[in-house]
């Protein structure tokens, strides 16, 4: 009876930014394949020690998975019109609604735990103190009565404001307010603040003042997420010092609003893949980039390109805020927000971002690594004329070489779920893929005999 020709066993622990391993490998080398299994196998370990000195991260204890909810933006956007549009004008109204159905339609059970207001639910004027207020028509019980509410159905509420003199629709900024408005914040009992960057005039305003944003949430003591759009105000000028913003903010937007439209998914998609040396290794336990809202449920998305977003924001290790109307969802759009296995690869406690591996004939290869030495690989078809295409790739590259040495169970995700099977280190994998959709497969590694038992 013959060993396996490797083993390797590594245990990771991530506890609040450290990690720790501990590797036993032992090697029974019978081939020239095994020795460069063996020395991909080696290469992955040293990518996971490398990650041990990974930059800080804002220390506020929260976003250790990316944040889960939904944000009224791209939806709903500035509708102040509440006379003729009742049901979605911004107000306290439409936020009791989603905080109603969050937990009776399965959405706070599925993860989806942060409730959030995007711009336009202040008064025109700062009160009499000087403090942010909420529209007096639209929010009669104020942001602390609609905080009670939403405490109490076992959810979070999340606030917008603006790091310069106005919001992006011209509501008052909190440049020169940061501390009033920290403080303000947490009186109301917000558990999270979106702080846009319209109306900065330098970069050094932008800077300064999210910083000290920062600083000033956490002199409240209470615990509020940070949700920032430094980079992206930054990139117009200079290269974002990722560095420093991860030790300020829990998450951060890179790039421009998502629209509900193929064409901007894939935009953001393309701006991540072709950024992702500078974005990818700062994201992780604490702070993530963020790739801006899910827009699953809406009208601009065909069946194949919601599952795209749903599997690729799983990979991005993005942050999952829906923007839709849960009064209006189809059970379609419901269930694959609700994936459980899709969701569990973007709450992943290793929180390693994914990034593509390679993009050939139009279809692109995405791959993240998991706990548990476990993989996921997704590829996207963007030939968007025909039918299905059938796309073969050796299993052999997949997870830095290691995913399936000796050998991988490969379960698809999506589009549906089902078992595809036992993969050998040197076998193909074939699959097919619809125009603009996404197949979703997670790997993990087995060994050889197992796979051989098994088979
Ligand atoms: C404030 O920062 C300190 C040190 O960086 C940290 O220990 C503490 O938990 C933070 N508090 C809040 C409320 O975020
Ligand atoms: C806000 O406006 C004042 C007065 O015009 C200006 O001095 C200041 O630099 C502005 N701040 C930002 C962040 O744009």
């Amino acid at each position: 009876m013959i060993g396996p020709p490797l083993r390797l066993n590594l245990k990771a622990q991530v506890t609040r930014g450290n990690l720790y391993c501990v590797i036993t490998v032992t090697m029974n080398l019978r081939s020239r394949s095994q020795l460069l299994g063996c020395l991909l196998a080696l290469r992955f370990l040293a990518l996971v020690l490398w990650a041990v000195h990974g930059a800080k991260a804002l220390d506020n204890g929260l976003a250790m998975t990316p944040t889960m909810g939904w944000l009224h933006w791209e939806r709903f956007m500035c509708n102040l019109n509440c006379q003729e549009e009742p049901d979605s004008c911004i107000s306290e109204h439409l936020f009791m609604q989603m905080a109603d159905l969050m937990v009776s339609d399965g959405w706070k059970d599925a993860g989806y735990e942060y409730l959030c207001i995007d711009d336009c639910w202040m008064a025109p004027q700062r009160d009499s103190k000087g403090r942010l207020q909420a529209d007096p028509q639209r929010f009669p019980g104020g942001i602390s009565r609609l905080a009670d509410y939403v405490h109490n159905k076992g959810l979070k509420l999340g606030i917008y404001a603006d790091v310069g003199n106005k919001t992006c629709a011209g509501f008052p900024g909190s440049f020169g307010y940061y501390d009033i408005d920290a403080q303000t914040f947490a009186d109301w009992g917000v558990d999270l603040l979106k702080f846009d960057g319209c109306y900065c005039d330098s970069v050094e305003h932008l800077t300064d003042g999210y910083k000290y944003m920062s600083m000033a949430l956490n002199r409240t003591g209470r615990s509020i997420v940070y949700s920032c759009e430094w980079p992206l105000y930054v990139w117009p000028f200079q290269k974002p010092d990722y560095t420093e913003i991860r030790q300020y903010c829990n998450h951060w937007r890179n790039f421009g609003d998502i629209f509900d439209s193929w064409q901007s998914v894939k935009s953001i998609l393309d701006w991540t893949s072709s950024h992702q040396k500078g974005i990818v290794d700062v994201a992780g336990p604490g702070g993530w980039n963020d790739p801006d809202m899910l827009v699953i449920g809406n009208f601009g998305l065909s069946w194949d390109q919601q599952i795209t977003q749903m599997a690729l924001w799983a990979i991005m290790a993005a942050p999952l805020l829906m923007s839709n109307d849960l009064r209006h969802i189809s059970p379609q759009a419901k269930a694959l927000l609700q994936n459980k296995d899709v969701i569990a690869i973007n709450q992943d406690p290793l929180g390693k971002q994914g990034y593509q591996l390679r993009k050939e004939d139009n279809i692109e290869v995405w791959e993240r690594p998991l706990s548990d030495l476990a993989w996921v690989v997704a590829m996207i078809n963007l030939q968007e004329i025909g039918g299905p295409r059938s796309y073969t790739i050796s299993v052999a590259p997949l997870g830095r070489g290691v995913a399936c040495n000796p050998a991988c169970l490969i379960i698809q995700l999506l589009p549906e779920k089902k078992e595809l099977g036992f993969y050998e280190w040197d076998s193909n994998l074939k699959t097919w893929i619809n125009p603009t959709g996404t197949v979703l497969l997670r790997l993990e590694r087995t060994s050889q005999r197992t796979s051989k038992l098994l088979l």
